[in-house]
């Protein structure tokens, strides 16, 4: 049995200035920026976190405050300015070539926001695509995929065409095609964002049961506090590229760090208190409504 409170990811000290000449010391950076326009832009600043393997681990921020920079690093999509990725022990910061290739292909796998489908291959050819690229053959990707593709709640669907489908579904797809690769991590970012309410809603009940089943190691970014407080085992608040907390949501919700976090709870608070008040006044409606059916000769 795997011990559940192990480390399987750990992030040391870890930095992206864009527009930074190689070998920049980023304190300096970070000073140079401050003082004004030089072209550069520090969007992760010395962030240190380690996740727990079989955890969800959740970075919230607004729009702008390095969440995609970071975990773009981590399948070095982006490459970091300094600091340290270490995944089972192994800097993947300072990997190169076929360990790199190999890492990404068999370790880590991502699910975007804009699903990132093919759109001229079908489902079944969308999800076993990434096994193509590591060697297996045809008959073996087929029948993986249509596993996982039955597993996402999409059987029958498999020779359909992504614009033939629902957002909802693409981004069952997208889970799909990630969960396929069998890899122990799994990179989230936004991958509700774009869907209507109810089917966040459904998705994010998805991911919980997919989770179930699968206890993957999943780094997930939103920009929803009510999507963290869901999904998340612990989670970290970004702010201009820093972790201004990090905690379980409980913690977050019950003892916000600075007014940045506060103002996220308040209006989580406020949006509970709107809901229940429309259930509220439908439950009110309804009895209305059954007291004059019930008034009826
Ligand atoms: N390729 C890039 N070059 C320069 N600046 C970038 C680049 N990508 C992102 N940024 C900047 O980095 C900051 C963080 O962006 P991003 O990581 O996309 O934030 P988020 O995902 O939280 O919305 C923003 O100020 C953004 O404009
Ligand atoms: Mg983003």
């Amino acid at each position: 049995m795997e011990n559940p409170f192990e480390i399987l990811i750990q992030v040391v000290d870890l930095w992206k200035v864009f527009g930074a000449p190689p070998s920049t010391d980023c304190y300096e950076a970070e000073a140079l920026v401050k003082q004004g326009n030089n072209g550069m832009v520090c969007a992760v600043r010395d962030v240190s976190f380690q996740v727990r393997r079989g955890e969800v681990f959740v970075i919230m921020g607004l729009s702008g405050s390095g969440k995609s920079t970071l975990i773009r690093c981590f399948a070095r999509l982006i490459e970091p300015t300094s600091g340290q990725i270490l995944v089972n022990g192994k800097d993947i910061v300072s990997m190169r070539d076929q360990s790199l290739t190999e890492f990404r292909r068999r370790e880590i796998a991502m699910v975007f926001q804009h699903y990132g489908l093919l759109p001229h291959r079908t489902v079944l050819e969308n999800v076993h695509f990434g096994l193509k690229l590591r060697g297996e053959n045809r008959t073996t990707r087929e029948e993986k995929a249509m596993q996982v593709i039955e597993k996402v709640g999409l059987s029958g669907w498999e020779n359909h065409y992504p614009h033939q489908l629902s957002g909802g579904m693409r981004q069952r797809v997208g889970i799909a095609r990630a969960l396929v690769q069998d890899t122990e991590i799994l990179l989230m970012d936004e991958p509700f964002s774009g869907l209507d309410p109810l089917i966040k809603r459904e998705m994010q009940d998805e991911l919980l049961r997919l989770q179930k089943e699968f206890h993957k190691t999943i780094i997930f970014v939103t920009h929803d506090l009510s999507e963290a407080l869901r999904l998340g085992s612990r989670m970290a608040v970004m702010k201009e590229g820093s972790f201004v907390q990090v905690g379980t949501p409980g913690e977050i919700v019950a003892d916000p760090a600075d007014d940045y976090v506060r103002r996220f709870v308040h209006d989580e608070r406020k949006l509970v208190h709107l809901q229940e008040g429309k259930v509220e006044h439908l439950s009110k409606k309804r009895d209305q409504l059954q007291s004059l059916t019930n008034a009826m000769p």
